[in-house]
């Protein structure tokens, strides 16, 4: 079977962890739907139903048996035969090996390999054999294939792929590989045509953005690509994630000095004891991360920072993990992801034994979520009674006649949908929220003046 015969077939492709696979995601959709493929609403319905996979905690690799296997009791789909295919970090870690335990799975393809979906698909068709690639290597990036983009408003933007930092607790340098830079001028001329189409906000995307251009010109060139993006004509600039390691002063005054270039870091810490952070390999300590903190905030004073803490790392005494509180207080984060320590076969601190009990860790982990809401609502306090503009998203989950947005600093704004408007003339436009309640996790007020 080629290509083209895969036109008229349905699918649905369900995404799992971080902002590089829903790219991903976005990009094997560009490629079926170019071969004439059906988007559907449910697996019942798909002639092809890929799963795009996360292994970067244990939570996320059991997701995926269960999701495989409740496609055993499907009905048979519109076409009689339904394909199964395996995409992301859990495909590129166990390869072939994914099929030992998942005998319903027909594609397997790793993070490299996204250009040759298409093919390994129609082949399953045609033989009914399994179809496994899952290279380190291969030509064709997924950069390079056509690309649905899941909003009309918004778009991902990979400036890289891979990492070479190996923290001792990750999986993805290994699922990844390399840090491997797109060429400068691909993304300012990609970022200007998406502009041209009336994408009003980018996130530029990779794990460790602030080294970009490192593997390309010898030194990162983030700061300078943060200047050239910040002139397409793009309204709204984010990017994620930092390295706190390789944050240079350039690349924050490019931040203080790039109108379009929004007023939020995500910084990840990790934790606040150096002891730790030694262990964890991550290269700057609790003092060299609070310097760069106080660096950013002299040069952009209102600026959101977010960041990723990990909770019950392999031998976290009480007095570490105090310390990581302490840091938690300091900085007064606007948001936090918090996760405890999991497991991941392969990497170094697997090898660290724990003794420290779960409920200790569970309770600690209770104890920074209460300082983070804590320091989130304060943030947000700082917005009560002041004119917020928010980019429209949708409406709220709870309330459809509430429309949902994020600011500048991205949070969510909440507020009633203005009268003579529907949600639907509202979703990529900024309107102005004059806010009268800041909770933890949102802003609400009522929409003034006309949407733009
Ligand atoms: N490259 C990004 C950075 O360094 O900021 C992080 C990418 S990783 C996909 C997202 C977050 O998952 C990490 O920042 C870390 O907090 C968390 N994480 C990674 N491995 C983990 C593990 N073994 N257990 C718990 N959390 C983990
Ligand atoms: Fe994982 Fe560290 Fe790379 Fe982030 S920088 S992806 S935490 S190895
Ligand atoms: Fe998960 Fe892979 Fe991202 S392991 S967090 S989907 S890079």
């Amino acid at each position: 079977m080629s290509l083209s015969q895969l036109n008229g077939k349905t699918y649905l492709i369900k995404t799992f962890g971080c902002q590089m696979n829903m790219h991903d995601s976005e990009r094997v959709s560009g490629l079926l739907d170019s071969c004439g493929c059906l988007e559907v609403a449910t697996p019942a319905e798909a002639d092809i139903v890929v799963f795009m996979t996360c292994c970067v905690r244990e939570a996320a690799d059991t997701r995926l048996y269960g999701q495989c296997l409740s496609c055993k009791s499907l009905p048979a789909p519109p076409s009689g035969k339904r394909v199964i295919a395996v995409g992301g970090c859990i495909a590129q870690r166990d390869g072939e090996g994914l099929l030992t335990n998942l005998d319903n799975v027909d594609v397997v393809f790793g993070t490299h390999s996204i250009a040759h979906v298409g093919d390994l698909i129609a082949q399953a068709f045609d033989d009914g054999n399994h179809h496994v690639r899952c290279e380190e290597h291969e030509e064709n990036p997924a950069t390079t294939m056509p690309w649905h983009r899941a909003t009309s408003y918004h778009a991902w933007v990979p400036i890289m792929t891979g990492c070479n930092n190996f923290c001792s607790y990750c999986i993805v340098p290994y699922v990844r590989g390399r840090e491997k830079s797109r060429p400068f001028d691909e993304i300012v001329d990609e970022v200007t045509a998406l502009s041209r189409m009336g994408v009003r906000e980018v996130t530029l995307l990779g794990q460790n953005v602030n080294s970009y251009g490192r593997d390309l010109f010898g030194s990162p060139r983030f700061a300078e690509l943060l200047r050239r993006v910040g002139d397409t004509g793009i309204e709204r600039i984010f990017f994620t994630s930092s390295h706190p390691k390789d944050l240079l002063p350039e690349t924050i005054d490019a931040m203080a000095e790039v109108p379009a270039v929004m007023p939020q870091l995500h910084l990840a810490v990790q934790s606040g004891s150096s002891r730790i952070l030694k262990l964890m390999n991550r290269r700057y300590t609790r003092e060299s991360y609070l310097d760069l903190i106080e660096r950013v905030r002299d040069r952009i004073p209102d600026i959101a920072l977010s960041t990723d803490i990990i909770v019950g790392f392999p031998g976290e005494t009480e007095e570490d993990f105090e310390q990581t509180l302490s840091l938690a207080e300091t900085v007064r984060y606007a948001q936090a992801y918090t996760f405890i320590y999991s497991k991941r076969p392969g990497t170094p601190a697997a090898e660290i034994d724990d003794p420290t009990p779960r409920e200790v860790i569970l309770d600690r982990f209770n104890r920074l979520v209460h300082v983070v809401e804590t320091t989130a609502n304060e943030f947000n306090q700082h917005d009560l009674h002041r004119v917020v503009p928010a980019l429209i998203e949708g409406t709220s989950k709870k309330n459809a006649s509430i429309l949902m947005g994020k600011s500048a600093k991205n949070q969510t704004v909440h507020a009633p949908i203005p009268a003579g408007y529907s949600i639907d003339q509202l979703v990529g436009k900024i309107v102005d929220v004059d806010v009268d309640a800041a909770r933890t996790w949102y802003l609400s007020g009522t929409v003034t003046g006309d949407p733009r």
